[in-house]
């Protein structure tokens, strides 16, 4: 069976008090809408259609960048659920495939919950995912005889003993495509808030003698953002998660609740991570690497063995080869470091490479910016970089070569070449204490005055 998703993105998430449109806000360093398409992603589907409405060309952007392939709809005014619904009707025409419909602000969601809806279909023509909520609240209610859903009234429209029913709905649904779409063609808007409800569908169905029934799932999975203490909570939840997980596979956390991951992190076997580490999106950590205190991580690779921090930087493109180390106050970005290389203190190394064994001295700084362009810095091995060197790039040190202390590079350093440019030192007998003297003087001179 082909699958076809929609995932409702509309809403403009009031609540959340943001100029960001609701299903952009991340968790785990991840918008909220790539969740819902990678938990959608396990039923490989043929079309992911994406309604939107607020915001809808920043959603349509990071939509695409997760799936090229991502299908744009936008619902002009927000009329309701099975509103959003009919807007994908033209992006699924002529699909005979089910449709699976996914709320973009339900980061929970796990995969297997889809296929068991997907297996549910066999013996269906509609499936409603649904939970046992703790506190229903104002969610819509699930009216079931037996195994059969019957309809779905929503809290608005429920009488008093509707509302004592706990089985609540989610807001997931699968159904054959067009079927949907022409029971939406039935769905008005004659409730309590003037909507076209989805969730009319179940009742209209059930008119037609067709099969319906709800798939239960816990409630975790159905939570919904809807305000920033929701996507704390959330966040929370998936930190608590990623951290486990990652204690699991074997990773030292030496304060587990100061580390902060994204949903992507991968952290090798007898990795130790120290208290107060941050990782941003795309990152990287093989086995047997430490990354100390306060170090802050992106779009970045650390090999086997490779020490960075206390106090480091790592940004995309920055790639840490095996017993590499990176110490306080290093920033790297897009660099390849080789094997044994040591940029211990104070440093900048970007758009550069760094051979193997090579030692960068304290206050090292690649200037790779000429305030319009960016240029390479290229360092050989077994280079010795003295201590505050300036590399202005396009440079190449070559193998074996030093540069001297306080050296400003502008040209290429030959293999085993010592690069010294510096003015010359003078020293001037006895003129520190005269200086001192004249200047104490005057100060004299003005607090006489004042
Ligand atoms: C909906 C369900 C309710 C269920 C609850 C679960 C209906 C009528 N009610 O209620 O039974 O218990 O979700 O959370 O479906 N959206 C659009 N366009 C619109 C309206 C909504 O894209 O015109 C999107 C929203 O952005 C959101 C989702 O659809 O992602 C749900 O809409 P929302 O208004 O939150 O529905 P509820 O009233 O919570
Ligand atoms: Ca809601």
């Amino acid at each position: 069976m082909t699958t076809a998703l929609v995932i409702l993105a509309a809403g403009k998430g009031t609540r959340m008090n943001s100029d960001l449109p609701k299903v952009l806000h991340p968790i785990a360093q991840v918008p909220m809408l790539i969740h819902a398409m990678r938990a959608g992603s396990v039923l490989s589907p043929e079309h992911t259609v994406i309604v939107t409405g607020h915001g809808s060309e920043a959603v349509a952007k990071v939509a695409r960048a997760e799936d090229e392939g991502a299908q744009i709809t936008v619902q002009e005014d927000q009329l309701g659920t099975a509103h959003a619904v009919a807007q994908a009707r033209s992006a699924l025409s002529g699909f005979e495939g089910d449709v699976v419909i996914l709320y973009g602000d339900t980061p929970f969601l796990q995969p297997d919950t889809l296929e068991r809806m997907i297996e549910a279909r066999s013996g269906n023509d509609l499936v409603i995912l649904g939970f046992e909520a703790a506190d229903p609240a104002r969610y819509g209610r699930l009216v079931m005889t037996g195994d059969v859903l019957e309809r779905i009234v929503e809290f608005k429209d429920a009488s008093d003993e509707e509302r004592s029913i706990t089985f609540c709905n989610s807001g997931l649904l699968a159904c054959n495509a067009q079927l949907l779409f022409s029971l939406i063609d039935e769905v008005g808007n004659d409730n309590a808030s003037g909507e076209y409800y989805l969730t009319d569908v179940v009742e209209i169905a059930r008119r037609r003698g067709l099969n319906v029934t709800a798939v239960a799932c816990d409630e975790a999975q159905t939570l919904g953002v809807n305000s920033r203490a929701d996507l704390a909570a959330a966040d929370a939840v998936f930190q608590a998660r990623a951290r486990a997980e990652l204690l699991d596979l074997g990773v030292t956390l030496m304060a587990p609740d100061t580390v902060y991951l994204a949903a992507d992190t991968v952290v090798g076997r007898d990795t130790v991570i120290e208290p107060n580490v941050v990782f941003g999106p795309g990152v990287t950590v093989e086995s047997g690497a430490t990354i100390r205190a306060f170090s802050h991580l992106e779009g970045c690779h650390v090999s086997r063995g490779a020490v960075v921090g206390p106090y480091a930087r790592l940004r995309p493109g920055a790639e840490l080869a095996e017993n590499t180390r990176v110490g306080n106050f290093v920033e790297i970005k897009n660099a390849e470091i080789a094997e044994g290389a040591k940029i211990n203190h104070l440093s900048y190394i970007g758009d550069a490479s760094v051979g193997a064994a090579t030692n960068i001295g304290a206050g090292t700084i690649t200037c790779n910016y000429d305030g319009v362009m960016k240029h390479k810095t290229t360092i050989g091995e077994n280079v010795f970089v003295g201590s505050n060197t300036m590399l202005v790039a396009p440079v190449t040190v070559g193998d074996g070569a030093m540069t001297a202390t306080g050296t400003v590079v502008t040209r290429d350093v030959d293999p085993d070449a010592l690069a010294v440019a510096r003015a010359k030192q003078e020293n001037k007998p006895g003129y520190a204490r005269k200086l001192f003297d004249m200047l104490k003087a005057k100060k004299a001179r003005r607090d006489k005055k004042a």
